[in-house]
């Protein structure tokens, strides 16, 4: 338990986005040098696209899964895994990102609401592995040995995020709802900070600049994550 902001905070859950990986060296998505801004997200991030030119979508998600080793979790990463560790209470950490590195900074529980690239899944049989090579159209599942079936685990634009019965419930049982380096412009994600405040808890924006939903949080801690996310913990961590 912490007291923060005068109140004593129990639970707490922590959503991040592209923003903290950046420092990593992982573009985000919307900022000036984001993937978005070098590709349609229309053409390589639907269900639509994968049928239409499946080999676009597969070296896309291919190049992003190559360059996971390239990068290291950084302060940011870590700092949330102390926290996840030393907490005397709760900390639920839901991600928006599909890269790997909350779990190699250190975090045992991270929910990836977004899918993963370090995992592939069959669209025939509905099987989920780890993605262990690149992919294209002539990949075989393993399991149910189709061709051509096997589609990167990522929820792209108009399907359903994964884990939202669990996070509608950490969200609603909260004290303190963090936003850690989200734009604010993908629903359901950008929706939570409206539904925690509605459960009564508190809420903190870690963002370098204004977000979409920036007014919305009690508080809005502005810098780079690695600054802000790590001193944040601290303060959590000091009672
Ligand atoms: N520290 C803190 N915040 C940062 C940093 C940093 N070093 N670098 C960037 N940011 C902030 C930006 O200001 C921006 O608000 O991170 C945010 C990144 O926003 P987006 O690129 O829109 O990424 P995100 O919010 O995670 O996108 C949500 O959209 O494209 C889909 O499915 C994809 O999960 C993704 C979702």
């Amino acid at each position: 338990m912490a007291l923060f902001s005068n109140r004593h905070i129990e639970r707490i859950v922590i959503l991040t986005g592209a923003g903290v990986s950046a420092e990593s060296g992982l573009a985000t998505f919307r900022d000036a040098d984001g993937l978005w801004e070098q590709h349609d997200p229309m053409t390589i991030a639907t269900p639509e696209a994968f049928a239409r030119d499946p080999e676009l979508v597969y070296r896309f998600y291919n190049a992003r899964r190559n360059q996971l080793p390239e990068v290291q979790p950084n302060a940011a990463h870590k700092a949330l895994a102390r926290l996840q560790q030393d907490f005397t209470g709760n900390v639920f950490l839901v991600t928006q990102n599909v890269d790997d590195l909350h779990e190699r900074g250190g975090s045992r529980q991270v929910c990836h609401m977004h899918g993963e690239l370090a995992s592939m899944l069959c669209q025939s049989c509905a099987a989920v592995m780890p993605a262990v090579a690149d992919y294209d159209s002539a990949s075989h599942c393993p399991r149910c040995d189709s061709r051509g079936k096997l589609r990167p685990d990522i929820v792209w634009f108009g399907e359903m995020p994964y884990h939202m019965e669990t996070i509608e419930l950490q969200l609603a049982d909260c004290d303190l709802f963090v936003a850690v380096g989200t734009s604010g412009v993908v629903y359901p994600a950008a929706g939570f900070v409206r539904q925690a405040t509605m459960h009564g808890a508190m809420t903190v924006e870690v963002n370098k600049e204004v977000s979409e939903v920036t007014g919305c949080f009690h508080q809005q801690r502005q810098g780079p994550a690695t600054v802000e996310v790590t001193a944040l913990v601290q303060e959590l961590l000091a009672d």
